[in-house]
């Protein structure tokens, strides 16, 4: 069961008497908020953090030249106000080299100003952090120990993504970078930022555990014809404990998605506007791994516009070319006790959509070769709202590649409609088709 209402409160600058402000421009600083997990909680506590000390404040006045790279600066200031202290980013700042913030240790960040990507692509690409996992990258990136991020609803992180979706139009390996990566960071939270147009996804939670997002509002939005892709909301990889609430996403892929070990998440109260909905995987991508997926909630979420709702890919079990930079197949491990609950959907393709033969279109293959992993305890339930025209009257897809590779996947209180008016239907293969409480057809 998850608990209700476990609330962890943040203290919020109990100790300032009078809001500081920033002596160059006199502009107020950022209060940490108070932070509070719910309505939902993850079960598990999430550790404390205690106020920064008073008054210390590393303040970066940006550089007068247009173009100039702020990355050194704002560097000195986070080792000047590590253990203790408040870095404010109260102006308008361009990062044009990378910018490595993985040695934190109780330190704030406020964010009230705006922080921008160079879009100089030739100069980033030898120079960006890269990752192993789906050939990722990043620019700069956060981790340490406690550490609080906050954006007061202002603050603004712009990947300046442009350049980046006109290149991968002519060169679709073209290694785009993650706008935020927090990698490695235990207890700590994100929250109040506003970000736009990532050159790929925006953010990627890696290696770190008893995180909390916040209050986030992402939007993409290419200028040219052409389209802002694989612009996920957030991807967890290798975490336990954390959660994403009360956010507002506006993309073209994952709104968020659960890769490789991630364990103990919760997503509540997200509005996700035109993406590839709420996934967990791709997972068995890589034949020598084990992946993992497992204690996963997913409540109150509003779903709109999108290819799918809630969603749970895993490759088949042989290797598959699916993309240009996107192929794998044969890994192993499981997915296991996973609930997406109540769910308002408007005029997505598919509602609910459960595959072992991601990317692949041959289904035949993959009953052939079914995947080396298992879904088991898997539940989606009180989902209402209406499917889009694309498949009507199907309304989702629920195929196993094999009998004993699901175990104990649900559905309960599905009342959704279809644009025609017809009774919705839903493909159900290799599913134990008692435990579905919906109209199921074989194809
Ligand atoms: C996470 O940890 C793994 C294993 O140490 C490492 O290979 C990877 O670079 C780290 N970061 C990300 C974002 O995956
Ligand atoms: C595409 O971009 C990658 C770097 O991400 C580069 O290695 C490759 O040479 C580029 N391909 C072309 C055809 O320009
Ligand atoms: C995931 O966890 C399993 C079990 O601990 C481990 O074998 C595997 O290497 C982990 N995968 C990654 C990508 O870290
Ligand atoms: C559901 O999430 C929305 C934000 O999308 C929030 O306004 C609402 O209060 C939440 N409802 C419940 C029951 O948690
Ligand atoms: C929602 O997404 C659709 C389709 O991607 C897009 O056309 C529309 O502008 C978005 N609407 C809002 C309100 O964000
Ligand atoms: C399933 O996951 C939920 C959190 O989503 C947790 O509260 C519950 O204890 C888990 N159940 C089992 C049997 O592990
Ligand atoms: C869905 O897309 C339509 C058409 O693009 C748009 O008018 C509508 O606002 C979108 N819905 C939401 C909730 O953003
Ligand atoms: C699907 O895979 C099977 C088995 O390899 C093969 O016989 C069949 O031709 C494939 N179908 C398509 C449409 O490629
Ligand atoms: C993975 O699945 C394939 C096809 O189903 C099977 O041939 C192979 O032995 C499996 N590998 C492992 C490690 O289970
Ligand atoms: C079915 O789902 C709807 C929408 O979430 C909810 O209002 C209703 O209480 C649910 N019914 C039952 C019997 O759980």
């Amino acid at each position: 069961m998850v608990s209700r209402s476990f609330a962890f409160t943040i203290l919020a600058g109990a100790l300032a008497v009078e809001a500081a402000k920033n002596p160059h421009t006199g502009k107020a600083v950022l209060e940490r908020p108070s932070l509070k997990v719910g309505p939902l909680g993850t079960g598990k506590p999430f550790p404390e953090s205690p106020a920064r000390e008073a008054g210390r404040y590393c303040f970066v006045k940006p550089s007068c030249t247009k173009g100039r790279d702020d990355a050194p600066k704002i560097l000195r200031a986070f080792h000047d106000c590590n253990n203790g202290g408040t870095v404010v980013l109260d102006a308008e700042y361009l990062i044009a080299s990378p910018l490595d913030l993985t040695f934190l240790e109780h330190v704030d960040v406020a964010i009230s100003g705006t922080i921008k990507f160079s879009d100089d692509i030739d100069y980033w690409l030898p120079r960006t952090f890269k990752y192993p996992f789906q050939d990722s990258s990043s620019m700069w990136r956060f981790g340490g120990k406690d550490v609080n991020i906050y954006g007061g609803g202002v603050g603004l992180i712009d990947g300046n993504g442009q350049a980046w979706y006109d290149r991968f139009a002519s060169n679709k390996t073209l290694m785009r970078p993650i706008a935020l990566v927090t990698d490695g960071l235990y207890g700590g939270s994100i929250t109040g930022l506003r970000m736009i147009n990532s050159p790929s996804w925006f953010n990627l939670i890696a290696n770190g555990s008893d995180i909390l997002v916040s209050n986030f509002d992402i939007r993409v939005g290419s200028t040219s014809k052409n389209p802002a892709k694989n612009t996920d909301g957030w991807d967890t990889f290798r975490v336990d404990n954390v959660v994403i609430q009360n956010s507002h996403i506006d993309n073209g892929d994952d709104c968020v998605s659960f890769k490789p070990n991630s364990t103990n998440v919760l997503v509540q109260g997200l509005e996700c506007n035109g993406s590839h909905g709420i996934s967990v995987g791709s997972l068995g991508q890589y034949v020598e791994e084990f992946d993992i997926v497992e204690n996963v909630y997913v409540y109150n979420i509003s779903m709109s516009n999108a290819s799918d709702g809630a969603r749970i890919k895993v490759w088949p079990g042989i290797q598959t070319p699916f993309q240009p930079s996107l192929s794998g197949g044969g890994g192993s491990g499981y997915v296991r006790n996973v609930t997406y609950d109540n769910y308002r959907n408007q005029n997505n393709d598919w509602i609910i959509e459960l595959t072992q033969c991601y990317g692949s279109k041959n289904q035949t293959l993959c009953n052939m070769y079914p995947a080396n992993m298992t879904i088991s305890d898997v539940v989606f339930k009180n989902f209402y709202g209406t499917s889009s025209k694309k498949y009507d009257p199907k309304a989702g897809t629920l195929i196993c590649s094999a009998p004993d590779k699901c175990n104990n996947i649900r559905a309960e209180n599905i009342t959704i409609t279809t644009p025609s008016g017809a009774n919705p239907q839903w493909i159900c293969n290799n599913m134990q088709n008692n435990l579905l409480d919906i109209n199921c057809v074989s194809s």
